[in-house]
């Protein structure tokens, strides 16, 4: 399976594969054509760029430039790689354009998935890869949320079962000083406890090329289908559910929070006891309850540590940054 696979790769086609993350739809990095057919498959804008993932952080520097930066990469990558961390460095001329955006910077990680190492590894070549769902939609931790998508318009999908994280790679800016470009998998403070502070985009003074520092940053991503109803914390939810009891509404909770709540006719999605239970099934109980025809979804944010900040960023553009304050 991974040598078929890999071979779909090298001769220029998609292939979707499981990471520790999300799953993802990749292509030869390198071969600009393939890559082409990422942004296709995907109806992706040609302004939001490409990640690329490698079996072993060595290879960053095929890939990019890091001079200045050596030590701090290996510091990071001592601790985080194989893992949920994605650098942004200076790019090699190597990288095609499409990949980049045409910025100069590339994004790169090394995926811990025993399944994505090793097509990397029998692909030969850096696999650009995107999160294997259509534009705009919740990102995929199954094989089947992948075909709801994208059935058809890729040649291979490889179905390692769900996905352990849930939620996509943290980004971190290293073409000045480390800027956070997007929460996830990987602990802000786990990142500061290593290399010390990492600023924030609003904080950063990026240099002119970078004026658009994160396309995945737009409002109107990971979206469900049905309109996201996002409370700061619990204690709105019986009022709000309450408000909505006429409308098809899902209540996408942690447990303990659905337990508060008087029975309603509402549809439950139960996200479980802990940040990394509601990070592991946030994006399939979207999909689940845009299954069931809800029309709203109501849920709210978690303690803003950790992978709460990642689950908290993609509930905030979820819901179109909108929060339900009374
Ligand atoms: O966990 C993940 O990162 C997953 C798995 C498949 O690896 N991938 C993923 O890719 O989430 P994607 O394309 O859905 O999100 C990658 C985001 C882009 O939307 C963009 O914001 C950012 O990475 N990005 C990529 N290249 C960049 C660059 N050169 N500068 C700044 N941001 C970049
Ligand atoms: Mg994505």
């Amino acid at each position: 399976m991974i040598a078929r696979a890999a071979a779909i790769i090298r001769r220029g086609g998609l292939v979707a594969f499981p990471t520790e993350t999300v799953y993802g739809l990749g292509a030869n990095g390198l071969d600009a054509t393939a890559v082409e057919g990422i942004f296709r498959a995907k109806q992706r804008p040609h302004s939001d760029p490409l990640i690329l993932h490698v079996a072993d952080w060595h290879q960053f520097t095929d890939y990019a430039d890091l001079a200045g930066v050596e030590p701090l990469v290996a510091r990071l990558a001592a601790v985080f790689m194989p893992g949920a961390l994605t650098l942004v460095l200076p790019k090699r001329a190597c990288v095609p354009d499409c990949v980049t955006a045409g910025g100069q910077s590339v994004a790169i990680r090394v995926p811990a998935h025993p399944i994505a190492h090793a097509l990397i590894a029998a692909a030969g070549v850096p696999i650009a890869a995107p999160s294997a769902n259509l534009f705009s939609r919740p990102s995929p931790t199954t094989a089947a949320m992948v075909l709801e998508d994208l059935e058809g318009r890729i040649d291979a999908i490889i179905d390692g079962g769900a996905t352990t994280i849930g939620v996509e790679s943290t980004i971190l800016n290293l073409c000045g000083p480390p800027t956070l470009l997007r929460p996830g998998g990987v602990a802000l403070e786990a990142i500061e406890a290593l290399i010390g502070e990492v600023l924030l985009p609003a904080e950063a003074v990026l240099p002119e090329e970078q004026a658009q520092p994160a396309p995945g940053m737009l409002l109107k991503h990971y979206s469900p289908r049905a309109k996201l109803l996002l409370l700061e914390d619990a204690q709105l939810l019986q009022r709000v559910a309450d408000r909505h009891k006429d409308q098809r509404l899902g209540l996408l909770l942690p447990s303990a929070s659905l337990q508060q709540l008087a029975s309603t006719s509402a549809e439950r999605f139960d996200l479980g006891d802990t940040t990394a239970s509601v990070a592991a099934r946030l994006f399939s109980g979207m999909r689940e309850l845009d299954r069931r025809g809800c029309t709203h979804i109501l849920t709210h944010y978690q303690a803003p540590a950790g992978l709460g900040r990642a689950i908290n960023d993609r509930l905030f553009r979820a819901a179109e940054g909108a929060i339900v304050k009374a």
